[in-house]
């Protein structure tokens, strides 16, 4: 298939673009690069720096599928510049969708959030649960599916809502806890867990990976939202499994955000999806690329002080990357 992946150089965009390249798939990353190009070279890929926002110079020509995942992708880096975090995480999706129609693109596949429910009393969190979304990160995700699914008619729209993810990438991010936790272990030998009982569900980058490959190999499947995430654990139990990998020491303090977060991801295993990987297999990962030398910690690794360095706190609409 020809693919179309926005964000195809970011941490979760960088192990899937390679998959699908070994998949046998021709790809086409449309990416900013904020946080750099970790992709090899290959015959099938054609990278192209150029902002999403520009929606008009997005070659779609021949494109059968996109795999959207470039927004801005956490909490604190929406927070930097809401109104550029609303133009990439909404406008320019919309704007994607409709140039996708027109072309005649046949799936649309978004990585949305697992955060859009917000906080919930229920211990099963399906699909079916009203979204009550806190953070504006999450309200970007809610109204970008809400937005993307209107288009539902005109071709089949997948809404992944993916816990948080955990494991290795060439283009690493060391600000989400698994890996954060992992890596403190690591070169610390110390753990600092905030509160520690809130509960975050999670995922595997190989598992995200082979989600995304789900969908595409069985496009007809329903239009509609997919939870992926399957190891509900406290903060406390996650450094605990990081412990249990490598000795360091946690330090528990208070936390001014006690929001536990769970997922059901049921109606995606019953659409035949089997997850293979744990958060376990993460650490595990991230220890041994660590003792290989693999493992470094640079701006590029932190979102939020990134986007910083970029200027993009301050900025906004084209500009912002010109
Ligand atoms: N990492 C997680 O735990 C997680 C969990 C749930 C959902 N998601 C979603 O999955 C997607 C990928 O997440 P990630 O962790 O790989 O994030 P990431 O920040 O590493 O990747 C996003 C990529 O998009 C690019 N980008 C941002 N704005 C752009 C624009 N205007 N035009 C073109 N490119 C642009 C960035 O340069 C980056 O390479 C995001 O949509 C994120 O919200 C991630």
């Amino acid at each position: 298939m020809r693919l179309l992946v926005t964000g195809g150089c970011g941490y979760i965009g960088t192990v899937l673009t390679g998959q699908l390249l070994a998949d046998g798939h021709h790809v086409t990353v449309v990416d900013t690069q904020w946080f750099g190009n970790h992709l090899e070279e290959h015959p099938d890929l054609v990278v192209l720096e150029q902002d999403l926002r520009d929606s008009r110079a997005i070659p779609l020509d021949g494109i059968d599928a996109i795999l959207h995942l470039a927004n801005i992708a956490n909490d604190p880096a929406v927070e930097l510049n809401p109104e550029l975090s609303w133009e990439v995480n909404v406008l320019a999706g919309q704007q994607l969708a409709d140039l996708a129609v027109r072309y005649g693109v046949r799936q649309f596949i978004y990585a949305s959030s697992g955060s859009v429910y917000g906080v919930k009393q229920e211990d099963e969190v399906t699909e079916d649960l009203a979204l009550e979304p806190i953070s504006v990160y999450n309200k970007t995700k809610m109204v970008a599916e809400r937005v993307l699914l209107s288009y539902r008619d005109q071709m089949t729209v997948h809404c992944i809502r993916p816990a948080t993810v955990c494991g290795l990438s060439p283009r690493m991010r060391l600000d989400v806890t698994v890996n954060m936790l992992t890596y403190q272990a690591l070169t610390d030998g110390r753990m600092t867990v905030f509160g520690g009982r809130q509960t975050r569900p999670n995922i595997h980058i190989g598992d995200m990976v082979g989600v995304y490959q789900h969908f595409l190999a069985q496009p007809d499947l329903p239009t509609g939202c997919y939870n992926a995430g399957f190891e509900n654990l406290s903060i406390l139990e996650v450094a605990e499994l990081v412990q249990a990998e490598i000795p360091a020491e946690i330090a528990v303090t208070e936390s001014v955000d006690p929001r536990s977060y769970r997922q059901n991801s049921d109606k995606l295993l019953a659409t035949g999806f089997m997850p293979r990987h744990g958060v376990s297999d993460a650490i595990g990962d991230l220890a041994a690329a660590e003792r290989q030398g693999r493992l470094n910690d640079d701006e590029t690794c932190h979102t939020v002080r990134r986007m910083k360095q970029l200027g993009l706190a301050e900025q906004s609409r084209l500009a912002a990357t010109r």
